[in-house]
């Protein structure tokens, strides 16, 4: 059985395929990329997952059991972590007030253990001398740190990134994919948006390219990207590919 499993997700808005068919699992510690070119559907597949909105037909089920008509919040609980692509802290909060609230409100932990949830996402997340920082004056990678660092606070099982290291120095990324090869390493399951492709290649062991809502590509990082399919998805082919061999 594995921990997150999709089975025929399909969704559209309108006209627009954002999901057909789509069809993955992941096992604990496992770390799945996604590509794929603007507008395919990467995101709304993690608000899929995440329960930000539901899927027009398909199952998602986590640890065994249907997700179903199961709440966001329900699902923060299960053990299902999420990131924003356009990171949504609580400006005027402190960094650490911002991890409080999603250990209490996303995990519904109380007291020592929401506390110490908190304390444990900044750890992770090299953000301990700031914990007492606005998080309106951070700068961007401290702002995409804190936006992980509020996923970690729920203590998830599976971990959604969406486009964490989008905008950051090549130096930045490192560090970034360094914290997240320490999370697989504890048993955390990720599933990584990411078009810094580069760093995806260094941290995952699969990759599924998205297109039109449909997996065009599944499989062994660097074959994916030098797949036809993908080439023939990103017009100009090269930009997928840079950087990679
Ligand atoms: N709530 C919504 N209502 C209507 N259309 C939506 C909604 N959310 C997304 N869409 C549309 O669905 C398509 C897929 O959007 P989505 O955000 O999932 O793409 P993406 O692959 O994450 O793109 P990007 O790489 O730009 O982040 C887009 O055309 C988008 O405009
Ligand atoms: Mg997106």
């Amino acid at each position: 059985m594995s921990l997150l499993q999709l089975e025929g997700v399909s969704k559209r808005f309108g006209q627009v395929v954002v999901g057909e068919g789509i069809t993955f699992q992941l096992d604990s510690g496992d770390a799945l990329g996604i590509v794929g070119p603007n507008g395919a559907g990467k995101t709304s597949l993690f608000s899929m997952i995440s329960g930000d909105i539901a899927p027009d037909s398909g199952v998602i089920s986590f640890d065994g059991a249907d997700l179903g008509h199961l709440s966001a919040n329900r699902r923060a609980r299960a053990g299902i972590g999420r990131t924003y692509q356009v990171p949504r802290p609580f400006e005027h909060m402190t960094v650490f007030e911002n991890t409080l609230l999603a250990a209490q409100q996303g995990a519904k932990l109380r007291g020592q253990r929401s506390y110490d949830a908190a304390y444990g996402a900044l750890d992770r997340t090299g953000l301990g001398d700031f914990a007492n920082r606005r998080a309106g004056s951070l700068t961007l990678l401290h702002r995409k740190r804190l936006e992980l660092g509020r996923a970690l606070a729920t203590s998830p099982r599976v971990l959604l990134l969406d486009e964490i290291a989008g905008g950051l120095t090549d130096l930045e990324v490192n560090l970034l994919t360094e914290i997240i090869r320490d999370l697989r390493h504890d048993g955390i399951a990720v599933v990584w948006i990411e078009h810094v492709v580069r760093a995806l290649v260094s941290t995952v062991d699969r990759l599924l390219c998205l297109a039109g809502g449909v997996i065009v590509a599944d499989g062994e990082p660097k074959e994916v990207l030098a797949s036809e399919a993908v080439r023939s998805v990103y017009l100009g082919g090269k930009r997928i590919v840079e950087g990679v061999s």
